[in-house]
């Protein structure tokens, strides 16, 4: 089959789109014939390399995507042949005390597919069956294969780890990114007063078409002076940061008293300066985040299937072309999500 690999870390050159061999079926897995898949900046991570990353090379990167089940393991119980399915790529070993007290984003050994082991953009991948979720008849490949990683993250941070409720206001920075434009949407749906940033005036109006009530270009403006101005001196309820340079201390300045800082991530960098006197003075929380549990994922992937939330998509490209589709994602270029599929699914269209 074909697959997107790296051979090493590096820049974009490192990509190529070329022979790998088929997956192996276990006895819990499923084999995917994958209609499209989607990046994530964590795709630019790992193609990068981190310190604490060490991969068996080549590397098949990807954790999103969609497709059609082509084969089930002899195990399998919950899919056939036919089903139309989507992967979650958390795992998690099932046996630590957080996982069995049914956490499983907290176990001691969770890891990603396409991260750690193996990803998904490729002809076809085989993954456990717990790592799927059924795709309802009427929802398209872009949609299935660019929302399941994302949406899961932001309604985690907002909903169950921030506890975001109706009247609060909350700031979303990079509402254009994959996870901001899925938190402006979720914060929306709370009921919350939502504020977003943004580094074009373009990405400020598609922020305000997907929910945000006040929007700012960060670039021009230091958002948490606007914030205070825009709030009566009295700030947000809650912050949405993922970018962590440049961001960090003026997010901090910009919370209410009691007021709560979500991350799940560092994208301009995961070292910022910080101000703990005005952590504990305003008695503020930090709260970390990362992926969903399968509940929370059933929770909002509902509501992504019913058109409740939805996606923007930046690009359609071949997967042929991922280093392009790298440069979109490192370049900050557009809003929401970039899918890539098998070149032999690609069609040359932005929508289904
Ligand atoms: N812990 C988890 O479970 C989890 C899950 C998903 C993602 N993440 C992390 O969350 C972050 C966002 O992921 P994503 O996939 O949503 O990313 P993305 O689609 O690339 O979006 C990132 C957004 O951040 C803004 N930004 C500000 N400074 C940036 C910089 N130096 N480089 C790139 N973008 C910058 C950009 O918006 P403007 O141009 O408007 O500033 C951009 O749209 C990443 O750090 C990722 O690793 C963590
Ligand atoms: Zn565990």
């Amino acid at each position: 089959m074909q697959a997107v690999k790296i051979t090493e870390h590096g820049g974009t050159d490192v990509i190529e789109y070329g022979e790998y061999p088929d997956p192996d079926v276990g006895p819990d897995e499923v084999l995917v014939d994958v209609k499209a898949g989607a990046l994530n900046h964590l795709d630019v991570w790992v193609r990068r390399g981190l310190p604490t990353l060490s991969l068996e090379m080549p590397h098949v990167p990807g954790s999103d995507a969609a497709g059609v089940v082509a084969e089930v393991g002899r195990d399998v119980t919950r899919f056939e042949p036919g089903d139309r399915v989507a992967v979650t790529p958390g795992v998690s070993c099932g046996d630590c005390e957080f996982c069995r007290h049914g956490d499983p984003t907290l176990c001691v050994n969770f890891h990603l597919i396409g991260e750690h082991v193996p990803g998904l953009h490729a002809e076809y991948t085989a993954v456990n069956e717990e790592n799927l979720i059924p795709v309802p008849d009427d929802v398209d490949w872009l949609t299935a294969a660019s929302t399941v990683l994302v949406f899961q993250t932001a309604w985690r941070m907002l909903i169950d780890r921030a506890g975001v409720e109706a009247g609060e206001k909350i700031l979303v920075l990079g509402a254009s990114g994959g996870v901001g434009h899925a938190a402006v949407q979720i914060a929306d749906f709370a009921g919350a007063e939502v504020y977003a940033t943004g580094s074009t005036d373009d990405k400020l109006e598609y922020a305000r078409a997907h929910g945000a009530d006040h929007v700012v270009n960060y670039e021009h403006r230091d958002f948490s002076e606007w914030v205070r101005e825009k709030t009566g001196k009295r700030g947000v309820d809650v912050v949405v940061d993922y970018i962590g340079a440049g961001t960090w201390q003026d997010s901090i300045k910009s919370l209410a008293k009691n007021g709560r800082l979500v991350t799940c991530g560092g994208t301009a960098g995961g070292n910022p300066r910080t101000d703990i006197p005005r952590i504990f003075w305003n008695q503020l929380q930090i709260i970390g985040s990362t992926m969903g549990t399968p509940g929370q994922v059933d929770d909002v992937m509902e509501l992504v299937w019913d058109g409740t939330f939805e996606p923007s998509i930046r690009a359609v490209l071949p997967m042929s072309e991922m280093a392009r589709a790298h440069e979109i994602i490192e370049d900050r270029e557009g809003f929401g999500k970039v899918v890539v599929r098998p070149d032999s699914e690609y069609t040359g269209r932005l929508s289904p």
